[in-house]
């Protein structure tokens, strides 16, 4: 397993990194789950920024700053609703890591957390999910070294023990 590259069990809106990443919806006005968690510790002043981007297409991310969080930027990213898996879900996911990705690159992050986007309301299955982001951020990582560490921030321990089997796993 490449060091830069580790799941914990963690409150996403807690961690001191340059940026955390929010699975948002495409109005990126706020929402329940993480999204909500995220806007309720970062402030007011995180929805007034949010109103200015005109949101965001589902599978696509867009970048504001931290406020009240100790991570110095959030990136919205809209993952798929599962449907079943033949409805172009996994590609949308993938490009949800990749683009959430390209702009901390962008943006000069070099620690960035992401969440389970899209295994909670959006129902996407956690083995499946944990796959795909797996394989877009090792893949990430090997062809951009200014990516310093990727942490998958996870609630349960459920969660943690299907991120840390695919961690483990051999990289093609
Ligand atoms: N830290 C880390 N993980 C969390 C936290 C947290 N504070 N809170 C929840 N999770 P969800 P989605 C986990 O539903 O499926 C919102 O209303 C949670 O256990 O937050 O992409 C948006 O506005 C789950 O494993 O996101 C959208 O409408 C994972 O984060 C919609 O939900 C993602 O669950 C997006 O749904």
């Amino acid at each position: 397993m490449p060091v830069w590259l580790h799941a914990i069990e963690a409150d996403i809106t807690r961690l001191a990194v340059d940026a955390i990443v929010n699975a948002a919806n495409t109005t990126l006005l706020g929402g329940g789950g993480v999204d909500g968690a995220i806007h309720r510790a970062a402030g007011p002043e995180l929805l007034r920024e949010c109103r200015t981007l005109g949101g965001c297409a589902t599978g696509d991310a867009k970048i504001t700053r931290g406020y009240r969080l100790a991570a110095k930027h959030v990136i919205h990213t809209v993952g798929p609703v599962w449907n079943g898996g033949a409805n172009g879900e996994p590609e949308l996911l993938a490009s949800c890591y990749r683009r959430s990705l390209e702009l901390a690159l962008a943006h000069g992050i070099r620690t960035i957390a992401f969440p389970a986007i899209s295994c909670g309301v959006y129902g996407y299955p956690m083995e499946r999910a944990a796959r795909i982001a797996v394989r877009e951020c090792s893949g990430f990582a090997r062809e951009h070294d200014a990516i310093e560490r990727i942490t998958f921030a996870l609630f349960g321990s459920d969660a943690l023990a299907i991120y840390e089997a695919e961690l483990a796993q051999p990289m093609p």
